[in-house]
């Protein structure tokens, strides 16, 4: 009996829609609303169920997901109902992607669609632009600071060049991935500004305050983003003459999600750019959405609901569209970003692996992969249908947000480990060749985080300056070796612009009053295509990295048991350099592949009997799956290269 109550509420709200939804073919439409509105409707009801105006809301919400039905292209419906029929899709090897700024990339958006060659040159079939929406002049947090949800930035280009993109892109079986920043507006927004002129409608869709007090409270528990740059999480608006949050920057206004409008507001523009052909929409810094007194105001259960309610209209409207969640949170936090059911992603499909990026730089920094292991051994298993995104890097700094609990179980002392990354990075050691940069240092807490290209972090910057031959070897190995994880771990490898040629740290930054102070601009490049074609020229770092690249997604592509179907198993072995672990086929058995890593500069040695059974070979022999050569095996011991790695099977 418990769906009555939506039931009649959804036909209320049919019976009173503007005929012009009736008109058109809207059957799919319908069929999806009806399976999805019971659920679209217990999350208004615990979010907003209090409120008088409740049925207005709701009304609201089916005309926009009605509007933008209509809206959505034809092709794009075609794929919707292709990708219901193939729902796992997403979870095949076959996806390799790249995350970019248009303008570092190429200039601006048809830049991107002049250089589409050369993702299909790599093997990259899955691109993430960077923010493209309005932004202020000077500072914009790199785009994250958006002034018009519904425009694109002039210095990129045009709607227009989007659509012609995105439509290049679909031809060539390359998908779309957006941006769409839900916790906060640029104070440049039509929002903020009605807000700073009085209008309490718009000062509702914020977080404001005539005084400190309740400020204070919230900053009592609430840490900070950028401790440097901006520190508290408050700003005095002048014009306003009100206090308003800004957890990010001062120019980043959060929005208030416990107004309804906002919510709606906001799941219109992802359906607008859904309907602007992006296959995944990449939601920032959604750990934020909810903000409750007494909390950090991360990772709180209503953030969780409002996500929950966003897929289910998604799925209504725009069901082959995907959601990123981009939290950077503990690993018991972020899978819940999957959503709570025990087999669907119910929220989003996609997360960031934050936690096995950042292990990774940990086993970068020791040349061991005990915490590694540790980390990988408490991951949370994922949900079935839902995938990580494997990175070694990206536009934003690295933090090294372990489990206390595992940096102890791997043997060290957390606070003190976490210094010894830190001071390892930015290169503090004499034998460190790392040229990192620190970002969000902040005095209160000891904390701190690390900007820098891989090249530069991995060291490639110092051997290159050093003219040193065999440090430049080792820093290809390392960048390779990063790579070989990421694409065989399961899930969506994403590669970061500029790494496939050993970019180095860009200090240019400094120099513009707008970017100076934040160091992440150090990593993310212009990218020099004389420099880039370099890739061509053998014997040169671009060379060694690019074509190894290439043909690493290649064989990627080929190897089924590399397809995310929580089909991985770690295998926990003597030698604390290596990290193994085993990839298989669920249904046939046998089907295996065993990844071996080494994180030290000198060879070591596995013993196989470690490994057990793991894809052992039928005829005394290993081949690794990558090189295509036979590794080297001594009575029952295997031998990994410094910095080497092999994807082995047995048949
Ligand atoms: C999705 C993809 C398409 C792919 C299909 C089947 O629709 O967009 O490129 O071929 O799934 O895997
Ligand atoms: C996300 C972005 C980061 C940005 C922040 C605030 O974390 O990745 O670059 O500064 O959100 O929008």
């Amino acid at each position: 009996m418990y769906e009555q109550i939506s039931h009649s509420l959804l036909n209320d709200i049919l019976n009173r829609i503007k005929p012009e939804f009736y008109e058109e073919d809207l059957r799919h439409f319908y069929t999806r609303l009806g399976a999805n509105f019971y659920a679209i409707h217990s999350l208004l009801m615990k979010l907003y169920g209090e409120r008088d105006d409740f049925e207005q809301h709701a009304q609201h919400l089916v005309e926009i997901m009605a509007r933008q039905y209509l809206n959505r292209p034809k092709a794009l419906k075609q794929k919707d109902l292709e990708r219901e029929k193939d729902y796992n899709w997403f979870l095949s090897q076959k996806w390799v992607g790249m995350a970019l700024y248009s303008n570092g990339f190429a200039d601006d958006l048809n830049g991107v669609t002049e250089h589409l060659n050369y993702f299909s040159e790599l093997g990259i079939n899955l691109v993430h632009i960077m923010p493209i929406m309005r932004c202020p002049e000077g500072h914009s947090d790199g785009g994250y600071a958006v002034s018009d949800f519904r425009e694109v930035d002039s210095r990129v280009g045009s709607l227009q060049d989007v659509q012609a993109l995105s439509s290049e892109m679909r031809q060539r079986d390359i998908l779309l991935a957006l941006d769409v920043v839900l916790n906060h507006t640029s104070n440049e927004h039509e929002w903020a500004q009605r807000a700073r002129s009085g209008d309490p409608v718009y000062q509702n869709y914020y977080y404001t305050f005539e005084n400190r007090t309740v400020p204070d409270m919230f900053e009592q528990s609430m840490p900070e983003i950028f401790p440097q740059t901006s520190p508290g999480n408050f700003t005095w608006d002048e014009e306003m003459g009100r206090w308003v949050m800004t957890v990010f920057n001062d120019y980043q206004w959060d929005l208030n999600y416990s107004n309804p409008a906002v919510l709606i507001e906001m799941l219109d523009v992802i359906l607008f750019w859904a309907n602007q052909g992006a296959d995944i929409l990449r939601l920032d810094a959604v750990a934020f959405l909810w903000k409750k007194l007494g909390s950090t105001c991360q990772n709180e259960r209503e953030a969780h609901l409002i996500l929950q309610l966003l897929k289910d209209c998604c799925q209504v409207t725009a069901p082959g569209t995907l959601f990123i969640a981009e939290a950077i949170v503990a690993p018991v936090e972020v899978i819940k970003y999957f959503g709570e059911d025990a087999v669907i992603a119910k929220e989003c499909e996609i997360a960031y692996n934050a936690t096995y990026m950042a292990l990774l730089w940990d086993a970068v920094a020791t040349k061991n992969a005990k915490l590694l292991n540790q980390g990988i051994k408490s991951l949370p298993v994922k949900l079935e249908r839902a995938t990580w995104l494997n990175y070694i890097r990206c536009h934003d700094d690295i933090g090294f947000g372990f489990d206390d609990s595992d940096i102890v179980q791997a043997g060290y002392e957390p606070y003190k480990h976490r210094r010894f990354l830190i001071d390892y990075f930015t290169g503090q050691f004499d034998d460190s060749h790392a040229r990192g940069v620190p970002f969000g240092e902040n005095d209160k807490t000891g904390d701190a985080r690390v900007s820098g290209s891989l090249a530069s972090l991995v060291g490639l910057q110092y051997a290159i300056y050093s003219g040193d031959q065999e440090a430049i070897e080792s820093a290809v190995k390392q960048i390779l070796l990063l790579h070989g994880m990421i694409l065989s771990f399961g899930g969506i490898p994403l590669l970061y612009y500029g790494d496939e040629i050993g970019t180095l740290n860009d200090d240019s930054y400094l120099d513009d009053p707008h970017k100076m102070d934040d160091s992440r601009w150090v990593h993310r490049p212009y990218i020099n295509w004389e420099k880039a074609a370099r890739r061509n020229e053998s014997g040169t770092p671009e060379y060694l990295i690019f074509s190894a690249l290439k043909r690493m997604i290649s064989v990627h592509k080929e190897i089924d048991v590399f397809a995310d179907f929580n089909n991985r198993e770690l295998i926990e072995v003597d030698n604390p350099h290596l990290f193994v672990f085993g990839r298989y086929n669920l249904h046939r058995q046998g089907e295996e592949v065993l990844v071996v890593a080494n994180f030290d500069a000198k060879p070591q040695q596995l013993n196989l009997e470690d490994v057990g059974t793991w894809a052992r070979p039928q005829y005394g022999q290993y081949i690794d799956l990558y090189s295509g050569q036979t590794p080297e095996v001594f009575k029952d011991t295997l031998v990994i290269p410094g910095f080497g790695f092999y994807w082995l099977s047995g048949t």
